[in-house]
């Protein structure tokens, strides 16, 4: 702890304090001062950032479970019945055409661009059975996954005039029945899925990586955690962090402290609050594909 992280406050523009220490975050993530309200406050990138992230991941004025704050407006019950059922599921071992797709993208067949699609119609089928992605679904999530983070002000212009977030929103909840949680899985979420799908093939690619790999192993080096989840002080105080007032925005940089820590509790959060319901299905999914990959069910 200590010497890498420090916080980043110019008055009047930026108020942020990112953690990238595995430990730190644990301590954080269990500090309720710090929660997922969101209020647009703080200087004016803070600010923007807020806006957008209460703009932009949202459904039916609702903010999506990942970004809503603990307490009556984020679904705990819904959120514990998601991750009962997915855990049934992943307990029931995963099998079919959706994991024969993914499998065979692993092992190189097709285009290097063509797992986001397939791993997007696997999450989508736990919400409609039916569930078909397409090119246009794949934008759509594209879509999502910029809109929070482009500071290209001709692109954000353009995007606004055209309603471009709102339409992808809205053809992503379409195909999911309207459920916020399968919004968030296939327009959001699905990119860390999407990329740990990525880094399977690449582990594939190589003959030596991919004969030393057990499923395990390999679900293990093609986790991808999110980049970083925010917190909004509820007051000002001081943390193993630092010190922070109530308009710095807390940045828990998951991928930094994944990537340094060997395991994937981080990449879920597991064991906070807000742990990822999808915590057991993704590592199952995943180690499924991969033992479909090599060829073998016995490992
Ligand atoms: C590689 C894939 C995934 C990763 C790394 C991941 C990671 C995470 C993380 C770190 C959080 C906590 C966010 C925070 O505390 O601010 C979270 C929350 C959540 N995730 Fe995932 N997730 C993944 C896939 C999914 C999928 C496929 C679904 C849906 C099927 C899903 C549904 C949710 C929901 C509903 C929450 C909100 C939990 C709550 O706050 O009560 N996730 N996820």
């Amino acid at each position: 702890m200590g010497d890498r992280m420090s916080r980043i406050a110019i008055p009047g523009l930026v108020d942020i304090l990112p953690i990238d220490d595995a430990a730190t975050i644990a301590v954080i993530a269990a500090d309720r001062r710090f929660d997922r309200e969101y209020v647009r406050r703080g200087p004016m990138l803070n600010r923007i950032v807020l806006g957008r992230v209460r703009s932009i991941l949202t459904l039916a004025g609702a903010p999506l479970p990942p970004v809503a704050e603990h307490g009556p407006v984020r679904p705990a019950p819904s959120q514990s019945a998601t991750q009962a059922r997915l855990d049934a599921l992943a307990a029931g071992g995963l099998a079919g055409p959706d994991i024969d797709v993914l499998a065979a993208y692993v092992r190189g067949e097709g285009g290097a661009t063509q797992g986001g699609k397939l791993a997007q119609q696997a999450v989508g089928r736990l919400f409609d059975p039916y569930y078909s992605a397409d090119d246009e679904s794949w934008s759509a999530a594209l879509v999502l996954r910029d809109a929070p983070s482009s500071f290209n002000p001709l692109k954000r212009l353009i995007w606004a005039l055209t309603g471009r977030i709102a339409k992808a929103r809205e053809l992503l909840a379409g195909k999911v029945n309207q459920d916020p949680t399968g919004l968030h899985g296939t327009g959001v979420a699905i990119h860390n899925l999407a990329e740990a799908f990525a880094r399977m093939r690449t582990l594939y690619a190589d003959p030596a990586a991919r004969g030393q790999s057990s499923p395990a192993a390999a679900v293990a080096a093609a986790m991808v955690a999110p980049k970083q989840v925010l917190r909004q002080p509820t007051v000002a105080g001081t943390s193993p962090a630092g010190p922070f007032t109530e308009n710095t925005l807390v940045l828990l940089q998951l991928e930094k402290a994944n990537a340094r820590t060997p395991g994937y509790d981080m990449a879920f959060m597991a064991g906070s609050w807000s742990a990822c319901p999808a915590q057991g299905w993704v590592p199952a999914l995943l180690a499924t594909v991969w033992r479909d990959a090599i060829g073998g069910s016995a490992q």
